[in-house]
């Protein structure tokens, strides 16, 4: 349990470390004050342009990737369903996704936790993750709403999850749906825009 509570909190910590805030900072902004309020990559690319964006990009991978592989250290292994699982993995990189979302240094205010989710996901399952970022893709390519995008491979990833083929435990079930809830709960207002046709399409400059 200790080793639980250190993946949660490592992870949530460097989650809490929001590229696009620390980024916005530098060029005298805070993010979460302009285009759609949220401290992410997106927003950082409508706000700021594509170099700031690349930061953000790396960054956010990294903590990802980071969070991740401290919870591969710990190495908590549960067994269930006669596969081996490792927890620590999946609590640090929730943990990573929670601190980006509501991080601790910003006032618990942040992003949305796609980019980190999904590099959480590339190190959990790389497949599942490969085909939830074509899906994302290929969403973004034909209708250039991210939101969009996200929130519909974020659906995906749940209903992938509980595809046979790829035998996922109960704990990976239960990381999968309250990894979507939260990509979906944070973009309830993106939600409501792109019902009522207002959501802002993407624009690179
Ligand atoms: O990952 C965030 C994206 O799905 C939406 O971002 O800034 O348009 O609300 P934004």
């Amino acid at each position: 349990i200790v080793k639980l509570m250190l993946a949660l909190s490592s992870g949530y910590l460097l989650g809490s470390l929001n590229t696009a805030l620390i980024v916005s900072r530098f060029y005298g902004k805070d993010i979460r004050q302009h285009g759609s309020k949220s401290a992410g990559l997106t927003n950082t690319l409508r706000v700021l342009g594509k170099s700031a964006a690349a930061f953000v990009l790396v960054g956010d991978i990294l903590k990802g990737v980071i969070a991740c592989l401290i919870g591969l250290y710990l190495s908590v292994y549960f067994y269930s369903e006669s596969a081996q699982v490792c927890i620590s993995l999946l609590i640090a990189g929730t943990g990573a996704v929670v601190g980006h979302n509501w991080p601790v240094f910003f006032g618990f205010k942040g992003g949305k936790g796609v980019l980190t989710a999904v590099t959480v996901l590339f190190m959990v399952n790389w497949l599942m993750a490969l085909i939830c970022l074509g899906f994302f893709v290929l969403i973004v390519a034909s209708t250039r709403y991210v939101s969009l995008g996200s929130v519909c491979a974020a659906m995906l990833f749940v209903v992938l999850s509980f595809f046979p083929v790829f035998e996922s435990t109960f704990y990976f079930n239960l990381f999968a749906c309250f990894m979507t809830a939260m990509v979906v709960f944070k973009h309830r207002e993106n939600i409501r825009r792109l019902l009522l046709g207002t959501e802002n399409k993407l624009r690179l400059r």
